[in-house]
């Protein structure tokens, strides 16, 4: 099936936040944001921006009738500055004018007088000087200190990574409007409507039931609409509610860039130890988050890089640490993969440390170290692996031995330009691991007519969810997917929503939607049951059509919803879905948090120009797990999609602060991400279709964010393609790998820090690659 938002995408006709018809009398806000990363405000001054004609208003700290706070995890951000800035483009004053045009002039008139105080951008400088966002916390499987003299081969190392931008097309915004007996209706471009509408209540010290936030759609989200979109809700509706007009603020994408937070960078220091036989034995691992200024999701952030930090592998002693470390950049947020793409990069490098030293293939280390089902992973829980059988197919299917020797042989015949080739096997949980928020609701209607209407706390960004959920009802309904529509996101028909992310929007609705159609359906088989004298078993619902024990019956569709509302039966249900089984002990750091695992393995291939440093991912190729999907070109849509993000990420996106805390990649000029230019080639897809019993919806498992870490693997293959030209080139575990780094790794001289070939250990190996 089609997504259903295809033919109002390419026509122009879907509505995003930009496109909700604007009411008379509509003011627009611009924030003004600190221009210093830290410091104390001594005096703002107002006076040159107030003389603006157009200027309605200016609001600050002290204007906020509730609380001046919009935390989620932790209680640390204030929605505007009042004694102390914490990042360079915080929030301080938002300007209301009768124009857009107007409200960003009047931004340019705010002056502010700041001490400055030290500013920290680094984290493992931030975590010295114990400026943490909440304490450290290890996950501990047997017992690393003892692993070590087992080793034949420990190496030690570390990593650097780097953010990224979100991008998404569209900008951040919201739009407020006031409503009868003080009540706000807020559209908001968010991931998380209920956040929206708590942070809201909380600004205007209200209850949540006089704030109603909808969604229609996003143009996109990718993780940083999931908490930051609560900051332009809440200015809009604190002006909205302090005026009694409506507000809107839709982001200018620098406002956008400068002000909000990005994926986390990342440092990380590693050290893995092998026997003789390649097998990983022990793995530590520290990790140095950059949270920026306030907690923000770091800490879930953090958690997830813990959960994911021996990726698809089994390692029998593990001990990995994770320092959320406060500094003062915009707090850094989710970001597709939410830490998990950071922690699989570290195991990564060290296994490609490891494969250098002893002079092996990296490839032999990680498909002799793929976890099995039965074994457990670091928190506890116990694999049900895919990840060999995805492995297995990507050789027959791709011919993995027949693409290295190709490799090889271009690197003999050719100079000046290299290819390189990397796997990357990756394996993702699906939940929130926070085990609570596993939870949604659908709100089902069959009208009196047969068609039906859906409402769900999902919000569609793009994946295409909502065609998903379309798809979950028309088949519990056996009706034509015409017959189903699905009404935008909103607080008022669907509460206390978790925000749309951990890739389980489709399963948790869906769940939810199938849960509700099918009690509707258990009703309505009623009454066929009894108007035909048979019990509710005999009775199917196919192609529109009840049939009695398997044979045509005088009813159809419309005729068993018209009796069914004639005998006043409800045609309503409201389900409830909570995934079973899951649950997690954070004092012991085990449990069962994910309902299941996403598993796949890539092959990654690069062609690096010797001269220039620049370079093409040429391909990548892909066995992925989708359980039974059941919608193939959605889920083919998004793993293209996380490939080349995850591939702009780990080559040219590049996110810079000065040493000042002052974003640098501010505007599309600056940062640069890939493009139809850089986009491999071919991506080549094949499904590992499984029948295992799984938690996901129609067994069609999610899909959001696992692909995004395939593009890890052009890291790697960039790496080998460099190694291919300077086999002990210095190359540290620093992202993104620009051309710039590239350059500078293929002229480089070796670093006895990070090249240690010791050749003659490995000719005692015996190891058979
Ligand atoms: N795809 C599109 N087109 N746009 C997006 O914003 N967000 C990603 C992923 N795919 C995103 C996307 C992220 S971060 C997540 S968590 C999932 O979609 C969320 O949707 P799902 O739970 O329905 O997979
Ligand atoms: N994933 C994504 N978003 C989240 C999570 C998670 O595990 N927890 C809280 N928000
Ligand atoms: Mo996705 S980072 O969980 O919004």
């Amino acid at each position: 099936m089609k997504n259903i938002d295809s033919i109002t995408h390419v026509s122009g006709t879907s509505v995003y936040l930009d496109d909700v018809p604007v009411i008379n009398g509509t003011l627009y806000g611009a924030a003004f944001g600190s221009p210093c990363a830290h410091g104390v405000i001594s005096e703002l001054i107002l006076d040159d921006a107030l003389q603006l004609p157009e200027v309605v208003r200016i609001f600050t700290a002290a204007d906020i009738p509730g609380h001046n706070e919009i935390g989620g995890i932790i209680k640390d951000e204030p929605l505007l500055a009042d004694t102390h800035v914490h990042f360079c483009g915080m929030p301080i004053a938002f300007v209301v004018a009768r124009s857009r045009e107007a409200a960003r002039a009047a931004v340019k008139k705010i002056r502010v007088k700041i001490t400055s105080l030290p500013v920290i951008t680094d984290p493992r400088e931030a975590q010295a000087k114990g400026e943490l966002i909440v304490p450290p916390r290890t996950f501990r499987l047997g017992n690393t200190d003892s692993a070590w003299e087992q080793c034949a081969y420990v190496i030690t190392g570390n990593a650097d990574i780097n953010g990224q931008e979100h991008l998404y097309i569209e900008t951040q915004g919201a739009y407020a409007i006031p409503q009868e007996n003080n009540s706000l209706r807020i559209y908001s471009s968010t991931q998380g409507p209920t956040a929206v509408q708590r942070a809201v209540s909380g600004i205007i010290g209200q209850p949540m039931h006089r704030f109603e936030v909808i969604v229609t759609r996003l143009g996109g989200g990718f993780g940083g609409k999931e908490d930051q979109a609560n900051t332009w809700a809440a200015l809009c509706a604190l002006a909205a509610w302090r005026l009694n007009k409506p507000v809107k603020y839709a982001l200018h994408r620098m406002e956008d860039m400068a002000m909000t937070g990005k994926r986390h960078p990342y440092a990380a220091d590693f050290k893995i130890g092998l026997d003789k036989d390649l097998k990983i034995l022990a793995y530590e691992a520290s990790f140095f988050q950059n949270a920026g200024a306030s907690a923000d999701l770091s800490p879930a952030v953090l958690a997830r890089t813990l959960f994911h930090c021996t990726n698809s592998y089994y390692i029998p002693h593990v001990t990995a640490t994770g320092w959320s470390c406060r500094t003062n950049l915009p707090p850094n947020t989710a970001f597709r993969g939410f830490g998990g793409p950071q922690g699989m990069f570290v195991i990564e490098a060290a296994i490609a440390k490891a494969a250098h030293v002893l002079q092996v293939d990296a490839a032999l280390i990680q498909r002799r170290n793929l976890i099995r089902s039965g074994q457990p992973f670091p928190y506890g829980q116990i694999a049900e692996s895919e990840a060999p059988l995805c492995w297995e197919k990507l050789e027959e299917r791709f011919d993995i031995t027949e693409q290295q020797r190709k490799v090889k042989q271009f690197n003999e015949n050719n100079s000046l330009f290299k290819k390189g080739i990397a796997l990357m096997p990756v394996c993702f949980g699906i939940s929130f691991t926070n085990t609570l928020m596993n939870n949604a609701r659908s709100l089902v209607h069959v009208y009196s007519d047969g068609s039906v209407g859906i409402s769900t706390g999902a919000v569609e960004m793009g994946q295409g969810v909502n065609t998903k959920i379309l798809q979950v009802a028309a088949q519990v309904f056996s009706i034509p997917a015409d017959k189903v529509r699905l009404h935008h996101t909103s607080t008022n028909t669907i509460a206390n929503t978790s925000p749309s992310a951990a890739s389980a929007t489709a399963d948790l609705n869906g769940k939810a939607t199938l849960i509700a159609c099918t009690a509707i359906v258990e009703r309505l088989k009623q009454l066929a049951a009894v108007t035909f004298a048979v019990t509710p078993a005999d009775i199917t619902l196919v192609n529109g059509h009840v049939l009695v024990n398997g044979l045509p019956s005088a009813w159809d569709w419309y005729q068993l919803v018209t009796t069914a509302f004639a005998k006043r039966i409800c045609l309503s249900e409201h389900g409830h879905y909570a995934t079973p089984q899951i649950h997690y002990d954070a004092v012991n750091e085990k449990g069962h948090p994910f309902a299941y695992h996403v598993y796949g393995t890539a092959m990654l291939e690069a062609t690096v120009d010797c001269i220039r440093g620049t370079y093409t991912i040429d391909a990548v190729k892909v066995v992925h797990d989708f359980g039974n999907s059941m919608n193939t070109d959605i889920d083919r849509g998004q793993i293209e999609g996380g490939i080349v993000q995850g591939i702009g990420w780990m080559t040219m996106e590049e996110v810079l602060y000065d040493r000042d805390g002052k974003l640098r990649s501010n505007a599309l000029s600056t940062y640069k991400v890939p493009d139809i230019y850089a986009a491999p080639a071919t991506i080549a897809i094949e499904a590992l279709q499984t029948d295992r019993d799984n938690l996901a919806v129609f067994r069609s498992k999610a899909v959001g964010e696992p692909p995004l870490m395939y593009g890890i693997g052009a890291w790697f293959a960039l790496q080998n393609a460099v190694r291919a030209f300077h086999p002990n080139a210095d190359i540290p575990f620093v992202t993104p790998m620009t051309p710039e780094k590239v350059l500078m790794a293929l002229y480089s001289t070796t670093n006895p820090e990070t090249n240690h070939p010791h050749a003659e250990t490995v000719s005692h190996l015996g190891i058979d690659q």
